[in-house]
């Protein structure tokens, strides 16, 4: 059976600041996603937050980038935010940078990642989804995941994974794509997705069987808005077992926590903590960032799940470890490599500071 699963995200308002999403907000969007399944246009969908984000995951037969599953995404975000506005919610309706929708929510401040896929016999898969961070925090953990022997002993021992993965990778900044094939061109891979504020892995493939294996979002709302609108807290589709890593392999690159872009006004480099569904309420300094990694079996495109994979106690360390690697980075105040680099803050205040002082800059020679 083919079925295409689509995650689309919003901020369309946070509670109480960017910390958390409103139950009533959920609600509605659970509403909306009922009706669709009850029409027929869904199969099946799964309502959640991470922090402040409302995430939609839709199982269809619609194909990647349908405008009626856009368009259903697009109608949810806006009902939503009649919601988020009502409770004077913070930043109603923030990731919603154009007032009309016209046809795919690209390039209008959701985030969305799709894969469409032939259901295998069985089909487990792991929905990331992150706050306070931006697209390039996954491209360490697919690294790990689908071309790092340290981290996936199935690319030494498993038949079907020892050909390797291929990876899409993105220059958000220059709006160009290019695919590396591991584990032949792993040095020229990791000179581009070792720069994660520029390059962003996109998709992952099977070599062996050319089958899309992971995909992420890779907007960047800055780079759309032109301005700093609140980070891009990044969502990724993961396939597991069989011909693809295992879900323990999937999981594990979280396990060791690393830095990333976002935290306070999306300007500072955090440890990224994998949490549960109910503690992804970035807090302390609005964060540290956060992921959450939702397990689902597909049965015939039904979603049987979710499985809340960080839950489990065997997290608790890097829990612990995020927390240590916070307090450090925090003791940095406004310096980097706290804060993020110059041309990184673009987007902030930086501009019109400099400009103020402008004239106020005497040359040195
Ligand atoms: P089971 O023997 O529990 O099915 O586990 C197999 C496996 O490959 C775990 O990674
Ligand atoms: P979000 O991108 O999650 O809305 O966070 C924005 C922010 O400025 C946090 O301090
Ligand atoms: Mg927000
Ligand atoms: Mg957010």
């Amino acid at each position: 059976m083919r079925i295409t699963l689509s995650v689309i995200k919003a901020d369309i308002g946070g509670y109480v600041g960017h910390s958390e999403s409103h139950p009533d907000v959920l609600a509605k969007a659970d509403e909306c996603m009922a009706k669709a399944k009850g029409d027929g246009l869904l199969i099946d969908y799964h309502v959640t937050k991470c922090g402040d984000d409302l995430q939609l995951i839709m199982v269809h037969q619609e194909g990647e980038e349908s405008e009626k599953i856009h368009k259903l995404a697009w109608d949810t975000f806006i009902a939503g935010t009649d919601v988020a506005k009502k409770l004077k919610l913070y930043g109603a309706g923030q990731d919603l940078l154009s007032d009309a929708f016209s046809g795919n929510v690209k390039g209008m401040g959701p985030g969305v990642a799709e894969m469409e896929i032939e259901e295998r016999k069985s089909e487990p898969v792991i929905i990331f989804m992150a706050d306070k961070t931006s697209s390039g925090a996954w491209n360490m953990p697919l690294y790990k995941m689908f071309a790092d022997p340290f981290n996936t002993i199935g690319l030494v021992i498993a038949p079907n994974m020892h050909t390797g993965f291929a990876f899409e990778v993105h220059d958000v900044k220059e709006s160009k794509k290019i695919t590396l094939n591991t584990p032949e061109e792993i040095y020229d891979l990791l000179v581009f997705i070792g720069a994660p504020s520029r390059y962003a892995v996109k998709a992952v493939h099977s070599r062996e069987t050319e089958e899309i294996a992971a995909v992420s979002s890779t907007q960047r709302l800055s780079l759309i808005a032109g301005r700093y609108v609140g980070k891009d807290d990044p969502v990724c589709i993961v396939r597991t077992q069989a011909q693809f890593p295992a879900v323990g392999e999937v999981l594990e690159p979280f396990a060791s926590p690393i830095l990333v872009e976002g935290w306070m006004r999306g300007s500072h480099m955090g440890p990224l903590m994998p949490v549960s569904v109910p503690d992804s309420t970035p807090a302390r300094f609005d964060g540290p960032p956060r992921v959450i990694g939702l397990g689902f079996q597909l049965s015939g495109g039904i979603l049987i799940g979710p499985r809340d994979m960080f839950a489990d106690k065997s997290f608790n360390l890097a829990r612990h470890q995020a927390n240590e690697m916070a307090d450090m980075m925090r003791r940095h105040g406004p310096f980097e490599p706290h804060r993020l680099p110059l041309d990184e803050m673009e987007y902030t205040t930086m501009p019109q500071v400099a400009k103020k002082l402008e004239g106020r800059f005497i040359d040195l020679d």
